[in-house]
Formats: structure tokens, sequence, C-alpha cells
């Protein structure tokens, strides 16, 4: 059993042979990516890491994780963007919508606010909490600037020795703070490959040890990704899920609908959203060119964005990840005086309700003129999140080389931090640092 694709709904808005007629092109990005010969070429350390993962990885992992929830009553799981969104993307998916976990995983170094680190410093100390530092160059300022008050805080409230148990090191194997204080204090400490970039890595201990901490199955996760792994490798054309959605977000992007709206109808899903919109948007938002990935959560949004997405602007396009099965079972209640008119759902399942919601919006979304394609999950289960987050992974390394960009690079994001720091006057930034004031003077 495994995730499934449907394009038909999206496929109508192009001409009849539009996808059979790209796949030589789709053929030839993908063996671009296979053959290393793409743009990015150094950063497919992620393309056939399922399938590398030995079950020793594994137990070293589990190992780690069961040493910090022996000893903790909170993780802290310190990284930003690709460094954070896949593990928490994966826990939210599979955790209860309100029970915390034990122990509690904890996120932080993915903003600056002086508030949330507060909030968060207080909350822990009357905690015993451990930290999972995260950060493949170790520079990263967020992640660095909770590390720095987490770490200082932990050797107080436990003292050097014990805190070196359970502060652990997600780095580059040589450069970065993190490594050369992981080094020093003698921490624990996974790398990441140099071939695997951020946003690629949450097969990695990046994800992989934050998802065993709060105690999910890894080995079903990466069992689900290394079954994806040999479908998107040898599957046809037609029955290549990553080729197809890459094939049709691309048609579809060339026919002018720029904007990729990513749904679900899955509250637990929220987190999903958000890594899809780091992968996609990082991986091909360049060369001023790029689908702008954008998220709702249903049918929660369809009382706010529902709006624009029926009768706005029609540039859109809509991605439905659909859970076939729920976990648990709700029935519709009765209610003697009957005063919504709802009586007549009594005794069906809530979840058969939220069906036929997706299925009508579906339905009145592609009549308003939005291509839909459909993903459909079996469960959410750690073995079928492994096979939707490969997937992803593949069709967006195909749709990058499509699109003609370089989708393993994200030189973008430097402008912001270059700002920063001229504002901020970090030394060697002094020729910058005056330009900027001078700019914000005139
Ligand atoms: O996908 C990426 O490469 C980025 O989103 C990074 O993961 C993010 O900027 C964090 O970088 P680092 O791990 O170096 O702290």
């Amino acid at each position: 059993n495994e995730i499934k694709l449907d394009i038909m709904k999206a496929a109508q808005f192009l001409n009849t042979d539009a996808v059979t007629a790209l796949e030589p092109e789709v053929k030839k990005a993908h063996e671009s990516l296979e053959n290393g010969t793409c743009p990015g070429n150094d950063f497919l350390g992620w393309l056939h890491l399922p399938s590398s993962i030995t079950p020793e990885i594994l137990a070293d992992i589990k190992a780690t994780a069961q040493t910090l929830r022996e000893n903790c009553e909170a993780i802290v799981v310190a990284g930003i963007g690709g460094s954070y969104l896949g593990a928490r993307a994966v826990i939210e998916c599979l955790k209860n919508n309100f029970e915390e976990l034990t122990p509690r995983i904890l996120f932080a170094g993915n903003n600056i606010s002086e508030d949330y680190l507060s909030e968060l410093t207080a909350y822990l100390k009357t905690r015993k909490f451990g930290i999972i530092n995260i950060s493949k160059s170790g520079t990263t300022t967020e992640t660095a600037l909770a590390f720095r008050l987490l770490r200082s805080q932990c050797e107080e409230q436990r003292g050097k020795e014990e805190a070196r148990k359970v502060i652990v090191a997600v780095t580059d194997a040589k450069k970065g703070a993190a490594r050369v204080t992981a080094d020093k204090e003698g921490y624990k400490s996974y790398v990441i490959p140099d071939n695997v970039g951020g946003r690629f890595s949450v097969l990695t201990p990046v994800g992989l040890l934050p998802i065993a901490c709060a105690g999910f199955d890894i080995e079903e996760l990466v069992r689900g990704a290394q079954d994806m792994e040999k479908l998107c490798q040898t599957a046809p054309y037609t029955e290549n899920p990553a080729e197809q959605y890459a094939a049709i977000r691309n048609l579809l992007y060339r026919a002018g609908k720029n904007i990729e709206i990513l749904a679900n109808y899955q509250p637990k899903l929220h987190y999903v959203n958000e890594w899809w919109k780091q992968l996609y948007g990082e991986s091909e938002g360049k060369d001023n060119k790029g689908i702008f990935p954008a998220t709702v959560d249903l049918t929660t949004d369809l009382h706010s964005m529902g709006q624009w997405i029926q009768e706005g602007e029609r540039n859109i396009f809509e991605t439905v990840v659909s859970v076939e099965k729920s976990k648990y079972t709700v029935l519709f209640p009765h209610d003697e005086e009957n005063l919504d008119g709802l009586n007549f759902l009594e005794g069906k399942r809530v979840d058969e309700v939220n069906k036929m919601a997706e299925l009508g919006t579906q339905l009145a979304h592609v009549d308003g003129g939005v291509p839909n394609i459909r993903i459909s999950v079996p469960e959410l289960t750690e073995y079928y999140i492994g096979q939707l987050l490969y997937f992803f992974e593949v069709a967006c390394g195909i749709s990058g080389n499509l699109l003609g960009v370089n989708p393993f690079n994200q030189p973008g994001v430097e402008s912001y931090k270059k700002n920063m720091f001229a504002l901020l006057n970090k030394p060697g930034y002094e020729a910058e640092s005056k330009a900027i004031r001078e700019r914000l003077n005139k």
C-alpha cells in the first residue's frame, strides 16, 4: 500500500496530451538528478539517503534518544528552516492533538522573539531539560542565540557534567560553532553530510533524533521512505508519483498558474504544510521564477481563504493531502431540538462528513477554475509519512530541474542577514553598516 497521486482534475485544465507530451523532459530532469549532472549536483546526498540508512545508524540514534528521554522532562530542539521543520512536521502528525508528550518536545532557535525566549527559559526553570542543537552551518543567529541561553541555563540547573549528558549537537563534520563547542565539551554529536542541504535533511539525525526523542518509530519512517525511493526510481512515468507531480505543477505554472496552495483536512498536517512550503519555496523561488507555495488548513480556512480560492484571481492551483483513514471513531450526535437542522447527519462518522466537505470543496474549486491535485495518504503513521516526505523531496528535485533553477541553493536567504548584521554593526561589516545608515537617513 502506498500514497497515491491523482492529477485528473488538474490535467483537465491543460491540452489533452500535455502530461504525456512532457514525459521526455521530465525523464531528463529526473535522470539529471540520478546521474548527478543537474545544477547543485554537490547536494544530492538526500536522493538515495533512505536506502543508505543502516540498522546500526538507527540503533545509535535510538540509544541517544533513550538517554535524553530517561533524563529529561523536556527536550528543546534548537534549529530553524531545514534544521527544524522536518522534525516538527513528523512529530505533530503523530502526536495527540491535546496531550503533551513525555518528555515534552519544545522548539526554539526558529525566531528572535525576546518574549518567546523569556517564556521558554522561565518554563524550563523548574524542569529537567535537554537540548538538541541543530545547525548545519553552526552559525545561524536564531539557533545560536537560543543555544547560548539554553546551554548556560542547563549547566546552571544540572551542573556542567550532567548537562553534557543531555546536550546533543547535529551539525557539520568539521566547521561551525556548534561543531567546535560539541567537540570541546564532549557532547554526543551527529554529522549532517556535506551533500545534504537543510530542507532535504529530515531523514538524517536532523529529523530522526528529535522524532525518536518524541517516542516515534524512526525505523518505520525510514522504511516508508525506502519504499518510496524504490518506487520513484523504478516506476514508469505514468505510475511515478514524483514525476507526475513535478510534471503537472510545471505544466500548470507554464499555463499561468503561479501559486500552488497545499491543503489538508487534518490539523495534524499543519506542519507538513510548513515543511513543504519551505522545501518548495527555497528550492524553486529564484532567478525571478518559481511557483509561490501557499498553504491552508481546511475546513478551518474555508472560512477565511475559501472565498479567495473560490473566486479570486485565477492564477492558483490546489494540492490536497487527503488522509484516507481516521484513527478514532466519533459519530455525529443527535440533538432533541435540532435547532441547527443537522439531525440528518446523526450517527454518521465525523470523518465521512469531513470527506464530503473535501469532495464538495474539490468540485467547487474545480468548477471555480482551480486545478486540483490530490495526494491520498492511507493513514497518518510513521510509514506513510516517510513515503510522503520522500515523495515530496524527489518531486521537488525534478520540478526544480524542469523549471531550470538550481533547487539546492538559497542565495536569497543571505540578503536579510547581510542587512541585519550591518544594522547591528557586526565586525567586518563596517562598509555595509555605513552604507545602510546613509540609506536610512536619506
Ligand atoms: O534548507 C536550508 O538549507 C535552510 O533552510 C537551512 O536549513 C536553515 O537556514 C538553517 O541553517 P543551519 O542548519 O545552517 O542553521
